[in-house]
């Protein structure tokens, strides 16, 4: 724990902070211009977007109606002004801002919520922003971070309509925290839109993080596991071993620390003691940045409790870089030339459907990349996985690839115009890939 006394939280939310002179608008899609462009991060939490962001963009608020978050978020962003405000409400005032950060509540989407979708009464405040934007009352451009069970949903319908009515260019993708190189698991469903238009979809530039640095030398006295938890509980543990270089967390729930078990990782050597981790070793595997650390003054459960709903900092990063302002190359690997991928793959039909793609359209390539980049490509592309190298197309994204049945996906970023979509898939398919 920090030494920062927690302000304390009072169930009145205070007056909103007045808020901050901001600049002209910018255009996401566009090359950036040096216009400033504003983040609003709705449902902020205790800040895995503001910590994404990073400095890069001013956040002109941060709303939520929760006040341990409050606790949180103003303690290590006192900058930023937060905002206790409820969503739900249809004309809750909302600053002025070029990009919305929008991580609801992800109860509806799953099982232990129940999956009630619009039903439940905590879609609300997201159903009232997908009004304003489907209204034309929406930003340039918006992030939307989301448990997996949010894909299929009637949410992600309203959500979709309305952008199209609103005439955004968007996309969703899959992305776990793991293909950032955190050693933890956390699979979102990302959303990102924007009026401009959006950069090319990227890979991650995997940073992979060894576990055991990210952990205390001295474990916290609190983190141990009493016997008793142990006893009955522990055949049901998920553990790892943090002197592993591989190891990789289970994905951590609000409830870690309450619920014994499907909540989150414990730590231990083979046939040593178990325990787990602290809420600030979980601030450091989320890769929220050194100066946070959980205040004095919280309950015990409350840390995980808001850490369970955050964001993977690395992968919210890679989310923004679908945003020009964003897109500095450093999160991201693009514009791989197909060809060099095509070099290493694993089997000569492979390489043929790889190189059709490229011929079938070579000008949207853009220029080669570094051998770095496309070895780092490469490499993600060919992890090995249980289905083995299977092609098919893919349209996710709105563009046409290729996807291998082991998840593998190979994107064809010139290829979102029907007719070159056409000659894609032909190509393909003379090149045997299946359909
Ligand atoms: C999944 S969490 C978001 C966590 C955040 N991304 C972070 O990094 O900590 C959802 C947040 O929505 C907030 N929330 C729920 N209902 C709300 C409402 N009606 N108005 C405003 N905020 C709400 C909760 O307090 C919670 O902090």
């Amino acid at each position: 724990m920090g030494a920062t006394p927690a302000p304390p939280p009072s169930g009145r939310p205070r007056p909103p902070r007045p808020e901050p002179a901001v600049g002209a608008p910018c255009r996401l899609g566009a090359p950036r211009t040096g216009a400033p462009l504003r983040v609003l991060e709705l449902f902020a939490g205790i800040g895995g977007a503001a910590a994404a962001v990073g400095g890069r963009a001013p956040i002109v608020a941060a709303i939520d109606v929760d006040p341990w978050a409050r606790a949180v978020y103003t303690a290590w962003f006192p900058a930023h002004p937060w905002v206790a405000r409820n969503l739900a409400h249809p004309r809750a005032r909302l600053p002025e801002a070029e990009l919305w950060w929008l991580s609801p509540p992800c109860q509806p989407y799953t099982v232990r919520g129940a999956r009630r979708d619009v039903d439940d009464p905590r879609a609300a405040p997201l159903h009232a922003l997908i009004a304003r934007i489907g209204a034309g009352e929406g930003p340039e451009a918006l992030a939307l971070e989301n448990v997996p069970g949010f894909a299929g949903s009637r949410s992600e319908a309203a959500l979709c309509a309305a952008l199209a009515t609103a005439g955004y260019e968007t996309r969703s993708f899959a992305l776990c925290a793991t293909a950032c190189g955190v050693p933890m698991e956390r699979r979102r469903y990302y959303r990102v839109a924007a009026r401009g238009g959006l950069r090319p979809p990227a890979r991650p530039r995997p940073q992979p993080q060894a576990l055991g640095a990210l952990l205390d030398p001295l474990p916290a006295p609190e983190t141990a596991v009493d016997a008793a938890t142990e006893a009955r509980f522990g055949h049901s543990f998920h553990r790892v071993d943090p002197a592993d270089p591989t190891a990789v967390l289970a994905c951590f729930t609000a409830a870690y620390g309450r619920s014994p078990v499907y909540a989150g990782s414990y730590l231990g050597a083979p046939g040593g003691p178990v325990r787990r981790l602290s809420a600030d070793e979980g601030l450091r595997v989320f890769g929220f940045p050194a100066h946070c650390r959980f205040p004095a003054g919280l309950p015990p459960r409350q840390p995980w409790g808001l850490l369970g709903n955050s964001l993977a900092v690395a992968a919210a990063r890679v989310v923004l870089a679908s945003f020009a302002p964003f897109d500095d190359g450093a999160d991201t690997v693009r514009g791989v030339d197909v060809a060099s991928l095509a070099v290493g793959l694993a089997t000569p039909g492979d390489r043929r459907a790889a190189l059709a793609l490229r011929d079938a359209d070579p000008s949207a390539h853009g220029p080669p990349a570094d051998g770095a980049a496309a070895k780092v490509a490469a490499e993600a592309l060919l992890a090995p996985g249980p289905a083995g190298p299977v092609w098919r197309v893919a349209d996710c994204f709105g563009l046409v690839g290729l996807a291998r049945g082991d998840g593998g996906l190979l994107l064809h970023p010139g290829a979102a115009d029907p007719a070159s979509a056409a000659a894609v898939r032909a190509a393909l398919r003379a090149a045997g890939a299946p359909a």
